[in-house]
């Protein structure tokens, strides 16, 4: 069904190798190409890979790019480049570093595989988001971030800790960016349907909702040399697949709003259907007051990041 379909992954650390492997295992695409400037070490992870592709009998060839021109007519590129979160660092600590690998890596991407959609993994991610965005010179419906995914996963995961049911038929929703700021929504999140309100004290979602908020810094503290990779790779995979089978699905994705929920020019998680265009909608959910204030709170700390990337003239740069 997917035959002939490439997908790129720029960066093949933690996070990337493990985006290749999920769709290696799935056969969700034709070719995986692996870009990293360890190129060794992608080319052993990339033979690794295609050997665990044959033993599952997947049709998947997991290759390298020994260069940004050797990217090619990818259908979606995934970018995971840059530097990771190390203990004590915020997100938003990695900004300027971050946004000149990825205004390179864009660079690329929009001249040797100009029709790809991007998916932006790399931190802070609304911030890299939007620089990929305006680097690329792409529509808007082809530059997303993955994070709402992950988020939610993991208020899943504690939802279910906390209940010790329910495994599989959770439902968590966070919007916003994906920050210390980010806006879990209990009252859009659901255990077989049945609302969490209902199942939770409220300490007890206030809870999960800190933990929510704080679950990457959580694993980094026990990881201390870097952060989360399965759970996040996984949640790229998901991206991937809904794209690459243009499933319709609503999932939720950080991208540039245009008047969406009242705000403009800036990157936000909101829930998006995705499909062979990329981000084909963005749905917009009634929000309560506090929730609203919560999404102000976390668009505002995404426009700092915005403010100084302007600030310091990063679009203005050659
Ligand atoms: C996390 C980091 C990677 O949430 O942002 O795990």
């Amino acid at each position: 069904m997917n035959q002939g379909k490439r997908v790129g992954i720029v960066g093949a650390g933690n996070v990337g190798a493990t985006v290749a492997y999920s769709l290696a295992m799935l056969g969700s695409c034709h070719e995986i190409i692996l870009r990293d400037n360890k190129i060794d070490v992608a080319k052993g992870k990339a033979l690794d890979m295609s050997q665990a592709a044959a033993a599952v009998r997947s049709h998947t060839v997991v290759s390298v790019a020994e260069s940004m021109e050797q990217l090619t007519d990818c259908d979606v590129v995934v970018v995971t480049a840059g530097s990771p979160r190390l203990p004590g660092m915020s997100r938003d600590d990695l900004l300027m570093i971050n946004a000149k690998i990825t205004k390179e890596v864009i660079g690329g991407i929009a001249k040797y595989s100009p029709n790809a959609i991007v998916i932006m993994v790399s931190n802070p991610l609304d911030a890299m988001t939007y620089v990929a965005l305006k680097e690329s010179g792409f529509d808007r419906n082809r530059v997303l971030g993955m994070a709402g995914i992950l988020d939610s996963s993991r208020m899943a995961s504690f939802i279910q800790e906390k209940l010790g049911y329910g495994g599989g038929q959770i439902r968590a929703s966070v919007m916003g960016g994906h920050g210390d700021d980010m806006v879990p929504l209990p009252r859009y999140s659901t255990v077989a349907g049945v609302p969490l309100t209902d199942v939770l004290s409220d300490n007890e979602i206030e809870e999960i909702v800190d933990r929510t908020r704080h679950g990457g810094a959580e694993i980094v503290g026990y990881l201390k040399t870097g952060s989360a990779y399965y759970a996040p790779a996984k949640s790229t995979a998901i991206m991937v697949e809904a794209i690459l089978k243009d499933t319709k699905q609503i999932h939720p994705c950080a991208v540039y709003l245009e008047g969406e929920y009242g705000y403009s020019d800036v990157v936000s998680g909101v829930p998006v259907m995705l499909g062979a265009n990329g981000a084909e909608k963005i749905l917009e959910v009634t929000l309560d007051d506090e929730e609203k204030a919560m999404f102000a709170r976390s668009c505002s700390s995404v426009q700092t990041l915005i403010d100084t990337l302007n600030e310091q003239k990063f679009f203005e740069e050659a």
